[in-house]
């Protein structure tokens, strides 16, 4: 048995900050729309209380580790029973933009047990579908991530985010999608268009009563040669 059995599917976009995570998520978001699909996105940290309080610590200064970890948690926690849980239980495509990985990837970069914080994750937080991490060496990242903002935040010093890195190569499970982010952003969006109409074709074949907004027929619209779609 799964740990948390519902109909939904979670689609979760990771990786260390100025990889194009963001574009992405818009571009899945645009493209589900485009095909009909009903989706639910929200990203972490979140604009609750523990959420702003993280946001807070990014330019006025990181909480302890430990704290900092607390808070995410806390943050996660009410995420998974507010938003996530319930939205999975009534068949809803959500897709996330970072979840407990990141937990994993920058509390670990700062010393602490990277399997630790998974486990404690899983105990509560549901398992994606798909897990996209979006990959770039860090110069990549810090160069994006100064052309955008001007400068980088407290969680985006060079060294921490190759520590990240490195963790979320290690990262393994059936939902890993590696992505190497130094590919052009339309194959990118491409690829993971797909690998999310699997997942949500496999979840929806396996529960059919689910399928209210025919989202099955639309996908097979969506994969048929264009000429044989007009007739
Ligand atoms: P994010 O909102 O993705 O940054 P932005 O929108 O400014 O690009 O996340 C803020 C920072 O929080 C980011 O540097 C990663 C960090 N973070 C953690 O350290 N642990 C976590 O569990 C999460 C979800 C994010």
């Amino acid at each position: 048995m799964p740990r948390h059995s519902h109909s939904g599917v979670l689609v979760v976009f990771d990786g260390i900050d100025g990889a194009g995570k963001s574009t992405q998520v818009q571009l899945l978001q645009e493209r589900l729309a485009g095909l009909g699909i009903p989706f639910i996105a929200s990203k972490e940290p979140t604009n609750g209380k523990y959420g702003r309080r993280l946001r807070d610590s990014a330019t006025l200064g990181r909480l302890a580790p430990e704290e900092e970890l607390e808070t995410f948690i806390a943050d996660r926690r009410e995420h998974v029973e507010s938003l996530i849980l319930p939205s999975l239980r009534d068949g809803k495509v959500i897709i996330l933009d970072r979840y407990y990985f990141s937990t994993a990837a920058y509390q670990g970069a700062r010393g602490l047990d990277w399997r630790q914080i998974l486990q404690r994750n899983e105990e509560f937080a549901p398992e994606p579908d798909r897990l996209f991490i979006l990959d770039l060496p860090p110069e990549g990242g810090v160069q994006r991530i100064n052309v955008r903002d001007g400068a980088g935040n407290h969680f985006e010093g060079r060294a921490d985010l190759e520590k990240s890195r490195a963790i979320f190569q290690q990262l393994s499970g059936p939902y890993v999608r590696w992505l190497n982010a130094t590919r052009s952003r339309e194959e990118l969006s491409q690829s993971i268009l797909e690998s999310v109409l699997w997942a949500l074709t496999a979840k929806t074949l396996a529960n059919p009563s689910m399928d209210s907004s025919g989202k099955l027929e639309k996908i097979l619209r969506w994969s048929q040669p264009p000429a044989s779609r007009q007739s």
